[in-house]
């Protein structure tokens, strides 16, 4: 199929590639821009090892056509990092070995960054709701539960600090 000219915005850039038409934004993630972050893990839209954030809202890049994209804000897990430091759900799956293999990590990390976005205290139901759509073959939904708890409270406490700094300016 003929390449067609798409422009993408992604992670706060704005790139312009040659794409077909017809292909998904996952491929074009992975194999046109290198953003290897994003994994196929099956053929059905049923594990969530896609999920990357259109205009702030986890999608499966694996059901997307890239060129349906164009002007809408993507992020994907190569984004999350904060100002060249791991984003507080990075570094607490690090201390709490929430990833395994880590073949379902960024997907989990991308509905997870949307959660506590939009609702920065989450109840467990909360987040046991809010992950229902990424599954770990793993099975390590134990340890990524800690993790995501710990990001909640460094969150919680840096929160707490920078309203303190506030304060006492
Ligand atoms: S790869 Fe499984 S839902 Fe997209
Ligand atoms: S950590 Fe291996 S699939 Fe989730």
């Amino acid at each position: 199929m003929k390449k067609e000219l798409i422009t993408l915005k992604i992670n706060g850039r704005t790139l312009e590639l040659a794409s077909e038409p017809n292909k998904l934004l996952l491929d074009v993630l992975r194999q046109d821009l290198g953003l290897t972050g994003s994994k196929r893990g099956c053929d059905d839209s049923s594990c969530g090892a896609c999920t990357v954030q259109l205009d702030g809202v986890p999608v499966l890049s694996c059901t997307l056509l890239a060129a349906s994209c164009q002007e809408r804000e993507i992020a994907t897990v190569e984004g999350i990092a904060e100002h060249g430091s791991l984003a507080a759900i990075q570094k607490a799956y690090g201390d709490w070995g929430g990833a395994q293999c880590g073949y379902c990590t960024p997907g989990f990390m991308m509905t997870v960054d949307h959660l506590l976005t939009e609702n920065p205290n989450p109840s467990e139901d909360d987040i046991r709701h809010a992950l229902s759509g990424n599954l770990c073959r793993c099975t390590g939904y134990m340890q990524m539960f800690q993790a995501i708890k710990a990001a909640i409270e460094a969150e919680r406490k840096g929160r707490a600090s920078e309203a303190q700094t506030a304060g006492a300016r």
